[in-house]
């Protein structure tokens, strides 16, 4: 099967995947996720009930005491002074409801950060960029952005590991169907792990705000069934197609600016080196979108969007090169080329 086809077919079967569109923390879909929501709901439960009691006995109060017809005008109700009882159980139960609450926080958060990543698991390093996601396969050489491939894992036993860093300023993590948040911090490595049960495509965002465009710093995790992950990661570790047809177009591109910030391996040597300055490009036709989510990845986008990128991404750090409507078309082409 030709590297075109190939990429055609998967495309064809990621768009078939369902998109978990809104990011309902109430529908978790993953370990850490179903973990934090459990928790999540016993808290609501305890601080539930705290409520109900508090305002109850308000409102009881409020009607119980109100003043009534007959009440003489300045009468003040009995007084209470220093009841040991009352005192006591008003400062007993608080410390018990908290030290319940701090415990099995604590239990959550440790089970979750604790779990040390067998030796087979898939690795992967995200480095959180203004305003977009490097995505990186170490085992695999893969190099690629803003969507997160994984293998859905229906027990649970095939996790994806994040190293998650950051290239400037505080970014987070987070995919509230697949786990809780977590910061990437520059000259630091955070770790967190997913397991997604089900094939599909659970949408995130920057937790932190980084700047700009920190609302449209988007990502997805892509869960496939393993084949179809196995068949991802064989074609992005490809080098880019040459397509002769493309010759002059591959020039246009490279005789301007976009190599500077933007990698089109064309050796099939793993992707490594330091984090470069712009998505890599290799295989940018396997994206869905363009700016990190912000618009779909369609011809008419991709061309307003080479034009000038801060028409959708208002702040954004890729320029408009001012390029004539000729070297545009030729940019575009040669984008579309890789596959
Ligand atoms: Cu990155 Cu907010």
């Amino acid at each position: 099967m030709s590297v075109h086809a190939l990429a055609v077919l998967l495309q064809a079967r990621v768009a078939e995947l369902p998109e978990h569109r809104i990011a309902n923390i109430f529908n978790p879909m993953a370990s850490p996720a179903q973990a934090e929501y459990k928790i999540a709901m016993l808290s609501f439960a305890i601080t539930g009930a705290i409520f109900v009691v508090v305002a109850g006995l308000i409102t009881y109060a409020i009607w119980r005491y109100r003043r009534k017809p007959n009440d003489a005008t300045n009468q003040e109700p009995p007084q209470v002074y220093g009841s040991t009882q009352i005192e006591v159980a008003w400062t007993v139960i608080p410390i018990l409801i908290a030290f319940v609450l701090v415990g099995v926080s604590a239990r959550v958060i440790a089970g979750v950060q604790n779990a040390s990543p067998p030796a087979e698991a898939l690795k992967i390093t995200i480095i959180g960029h203004q305003w977009w996601w490097e995505v990186r396969y170490p085992d695999y050489g893969i190099v690629t952005a803003n969507e997160i491939h994984v293998p859905a894992t229906a027990d649970g036993k095939n996790a994806a590991y994040l190293q998650l860093q950051s290239a400037d300023v505080i970014h987070s993590f987070w995919v509230p169907q697949l786990s809780g948040k977590m910061d990437l911090v520059p000259n630091r490595t955070n770790y967190m792990w997913i397991d997604p049960r089900e094939p599909g495509v659970y949408l995130g965002n920057c937790a932190e705000y980084c700047g700009t465009q920190h609302a449209n710093m988007l990502l997805s995790v892509v869960a496939q069934e393993p084949g179809d992950f196995k068949a991802w990661a064989a074609a992005q570790q490809r080098a880019a197609v040459i397509d002769p047809q493309q010759a002059a177009n591959k020039a246009a591109f490279e005789a301007l600016s976009c190599v500077n910030c933007h990698a089109v391996r064309t050796t099939s040597s793993p992707g490594s080196g330091p984090a470069k300055f712009g998505p890599d490009l290799t295989h940018f036709m396997s994206r869905r979108t363009l700016g990190a989510g912000v618009v779909t990845n369609t011809p008419q986008h991709l061309r307003e969007w080479v034009d000038d990128p801060n028409i959708a991404k208002p702040g954004c750090y890729m320029p408009s090169m001012k390029l004539t409507d000729s070297e545009l078309s030729q940019v575009v082409s040669y984008l579309q080329s890789l596959q």
